[in-house]
């Protein structure tokens, strides 16, 4: 591994210390206009890396069939009391997402994601693709915002406009990749909205 790649050990630190930088504490609000749009196909919708899950949170309050999954415990935890205290329902997987088997092909209508795609080392980009891509229905939706640091190093690592077609262009369908002026405040101007469907 290299010195700058993190560990599940590295991630779970961060919320032993509650060093979140990353939360933005609320549904990211692109997702929230783009659902009010009726742009989220309806359906069963899988948050990878979800984090404390507020994305997780708001499809299931809006009546989405969701599965989260974080291998870091703090995430899922965090997660898991949210849903109960405001009775909801949700399929939280305390796992590494690149282990998650067979039983999740082609069963999804979307995967949101937003700084996960940034978190995981670049070398394992294209795998990340080939397990969106195996998991989704046939032209089911990746949406995502993924995290344009301009920085080197990482997490977060870089996104490029060029590093997501080149890695997304043989399985998916660009249909949308732009900057949005609805980012949060800390995130304006350097996350790309995508909007991704599975070729079939
Ligand atoms: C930068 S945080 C983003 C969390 C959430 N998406 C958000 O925006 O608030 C990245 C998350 O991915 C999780 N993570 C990193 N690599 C993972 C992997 N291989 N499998 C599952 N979760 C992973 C970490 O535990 C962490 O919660």
């Amino acid at each position: 591994m290299n010195q700058d790649e993190y560990s599940r050990e590295d991630w779970q630190g961060h919320y032993e210390s509650n060093d979140l930088g990353w939360d933005l504490g609320e549904v990211a609000p692109p997702f929230v206009k783009l659902w009010q749009e009726e742009k989220f196909p309806v359906g069963k919708v899988l948050v990878p890396g979800c984090g404390r899950g507020h994305e997780v949170v708001f499809l299931a309050e809006n009546g989405f069939e969701v599965t989260a999954v974080d291998f870091s415990e703090g995430a899922v935890s965090f997660l898991k009391k949210s849903l109960k205290k405001r009775n909801l329902k949700g399929r939280i997987l305390y796992q590494d997402f690149f282990s998650l088997d067979d039983s999740h092909n082609g069963i999804y209508d979307m995967v949101l994601e937003q700084t996960f795609f940034c978190a995981i080392s670049p070398r394992q980009r294209q795998d990340y693709v080939l397990n969106v891509s195996r998991m989704l229905k046939p032209a089911g939706m990746l949406i995502g915002l993924f995290y344009h640091t301009e920085k080197k190093g990482g997490p977060p690592y870089n996104t490029t406009r060029e590093d997501i077609e080149s890695h997304f262009s043989k399985k998916f369908v660009i249909q949308q990749l732009a900057k949005t002026s609805l980012s949060a405040e800390q995130r304006k101007g350097k996350e790309w909205l995508g909007i991704l469907k599975k070729k079939i």
